[in-house]
């Protein structure tokens, strides 16, 4: 009998073709209306996940006691308790790499957006409002020779930097937890403390993980202390960020704009307050929503199912 397999979400076609081969496939797409009750009952007798955004605690477990691994479709895992996988012996992976050149051109894209106010300056065109040449109140700031700060230099923050350093003749400055030689060599990057960071970079891009070390890390002493002419980005979770304290950081005019992929929470509420504010770009978490990378995202997380099933030690496991 082949193992059992729970997709939720957006596993990818190509995906499924490869996992049904090996595995009997239980299918729940998001956005679709599904039984929660057949899904729990698929749950009783899986060997593996496969998905996306669903946490995977005590309480999933709990519906899941045969479950060997669940894969995450994305790089960052914060919908994961490792702690609880790891207790149950239930193998956790992810989708690192395949991703990493696809997320840096969107935030690039982001930052250009907020720079140059192209969101907002499409909607004047498209509203018949465009009637002499642009008016000084709608010009923008340069990108190129400015200074990048990114927080959270990892494989995607050093993408970012090669497009900032070859392409745009930025300077580069970055906070991680530790130094990163090959960012420095290859693209002059300067590694200085957050608070230096903040204080002399034009465009914040924040890519941290989401952990407990990093929830709120951008509060309102932060933002305080960012140029007034600067710009944020983030690209990381909604929960690194203090969303009320960039409201009013917005409000007070203490940074020039921002561009946001993730929110505290999502979907983000239509009535959110950072919905209101013609100087702040989103986009709904498309980091890596591009058919390519989303196709190679989700035969990544079924090479982790399929080994894991097989016996053998996944690519991308997280906890041993
Ligand atoms: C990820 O993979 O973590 C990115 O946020 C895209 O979903």
């Amino acid at each position: 009998m082949k193992p059992v397999v729970v997709a939720y979400s957006r596993v990818r076609k190509v995906a499924q073709d490869k996992l049904r081969e090996k595995v009997d496939l239980r299918y729940y797409p998001y956005g679709t209306n599904f039984s929660n009750e057949n899904f729990k009952k698929d749950l009783q007798i899986a060997d593996g996940y496969i998905g996306l955004e669903k946490k995977v605690d005590e309480e999933f477990l709990s519906y899941a006691p045969h479950l060997k691994v669940a894969s995450n479709v994305s790089v960052g895992y914060d919908n994961f308790d490792l702690e609880a996988m790891t207790k149950r012996g239930v193998m956790a992976t992810n989708t690192p790499g395949v991703l990493d050149d696809t997320v840096a051109d969107a935030i690039f894209g982001m930052m250009l957006a907020a720079a140059r106010r192209i969101s907002e300056l499409d909607r004047y065109v498209k509203d018949g409002e465009w009637k002499t040449s642009l008016p000084d109140e709608k010009f923008g700031v340069d990108v190129h020779h400015r200074t990048l700060g990114i927080i959270g230099a990892g494989r995607i923050g050093e993408k970012i930097a090669k497009r900032a350093h070859l392409g745009f003749d930025m300077p580069i400055l970055y906070h991680n937890r530790s130094r990163k030689k090959s960012l420095e060599e290859a693209y002059g990057a300067t590694y200085c403390s957050l608070h230096d960071l903040l204080t002399k970079s034009d465009f914040v891009c924040l890519m941290t993980p989401s952990t407990p070390e990093t929830r709120n890390l951008m509060g309102e002493k932060e933002f305080r202390i960012m140029k007034k002419s600067a710009i944020f980005v983030n690209g990381s979770r909604g929960a690194t960020v203090d969303e009320d304290a960039l409201v009013k950081a917005l409000k007070e005019g203490e940074i020039l704009g921002a561009a946001l992929d993730v929110y505290k929470e999502e979907p983000i509420p239509p009535n959110h307050p950072l919905l209101t504010f013609p100087n702040v770009v989103t986009t709904p978490h498309l980091g890596s929503s591009t058919f390519v990378t989303e196709d190679n995202m989700s035969l990544l997380a079924a090479e982790n199912v399929l080994a894991a099933l097989a016996g053998k030690r996944p690519p991308n496991l997280l906890n041993e």
